[in-house]
């Protein structure tokens, strides 16, 4: 097992529509979603957010002044030209101290405080790379990575579906988890093109991830999870799914989706859903045979 069970999260409450739950984004501060406990208080999702990481002791939330608060778009067309460029791999050994730990990604990291929890709270001695395609989130993230001092972890602009394989074979050690968390639904079936996980990517996450290395997607659409339960249930040459081997540790509910979540802490877009009610579904491989 790679992460340990911290302490897995319930959810809870009534659900609203889906696209409309997802026009409420979890980067802007004065768009988010709220929900009245029993007791008649008004709960936002962005003070839950802001407890989740309140151990981050971040000083300054909304620096640099550059993209304070100013408006981040919600989504990017990631098939766009302006996108379809690959990034150079930085110098690894420049980015963090011992450029030979396992390294976890996180794809489409959003803004990042899901990651810097882990990097700095997380006994595992690995690097963490987070990939997103807007601009400033990575800006922003990096601010709070200085902010931090912390020598474990890179934000990076990406289209993933564009430079991942770049990326993640030129990094000196082994690649040992990958993370797809509640990636952008792109609900139109027309659209469904922009979805991050698509084949030439799971190819890629199979190909470079080390023996033993695992992958955890989920979602808080049903359609959207099972897409991508659907893609990596396929690669059976390669992974296996991790209630099969430690089933102890790893229990899934009747549908086969995992009933906690193995990472101790939750993504922004994780607690905005729960908080309206959502279910999340989790699936988390690992990789037991050599990619052919
Ligand atoms: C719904 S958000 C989820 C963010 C975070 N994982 C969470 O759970 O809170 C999806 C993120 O993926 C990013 N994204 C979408 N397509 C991407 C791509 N092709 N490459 C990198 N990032 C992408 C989006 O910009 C967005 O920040």
């Amino acid at each position: 097992m790679v992460f340990p069970f911290l302490k897995p999260k319930a959810c809870c409450m009534a659900s609203l529509h889906l696209s409309a739950r997802y026009r409420c984004s979890y980067v802007i501060p004065r768009c988010t979603a709220s929900s009245t406990s029993q007791s008649g208080i008004s709960i936002r999702s962005s003070d839950l957010v802001e407890k989740e990481y309140a151990d981050l002791q971040l000083k300054s939330l909304y620096a640099p002044s550059d993209i304070g608060h100013v408006r981040i778009r919600q989504h990017v067309n990631p098939l766009s030209a302006s996108f379809s460029v690959p990034v150079q791999s930085p110098d690894w050994k420049g980015i963090f101290t011992d450029c030979t730990l396992p390294l976890m990604v996180d794809i489409g990291c959003g803004s990042g405080r899901f990651l810097i929890w882990l990097a700095k709270n997380s006994p595992l001695h690995r690097n963490y790379l987070g990939l997103e395609i807007r601009q400033k989130l990575v800006t922003r993230s990096q601010f709070w990575v200085k902010e931090l001092g912390l020598r474990n972890i890179h934000f990076m602009f990406a289209n993933v579906n564009v430079s991942f394989e770049q990326l993640v074979s030129t990094y000196p050690g082994p690649l040992a988890f990958v993370s797809i968390l509640c990636p952008d639904p792109h609900f139109k079936r027309r659209k469904h093109k922009r979805r991050v996980v698509q084949k030439p990517l799971v190819d890629s996450i199979s190909k470079n991830l080390c023996l033993g290395g695992q992958v955890l997607v989920q979602s808080d659409v049903h359609e959207v999870a099972l897409d991508m339960r659907n893609v990596f249930d396929a690669c059976t040459d390669v992974f296996e799914h991790v209630d099969l081997i430690d089933h102890s540790s790893f229990s899934c509910d009747s549908d086969g989706w995992l009933q906690c979540n193995p990472m101790g802490i939750r993504t922004e877009r994780e607690i905005h859903a729960e908080l309206e009610g959502a279910t999340i579904y989790r699936r988390m491989y690992q990789k037991t045979r050599h990619h052919v």
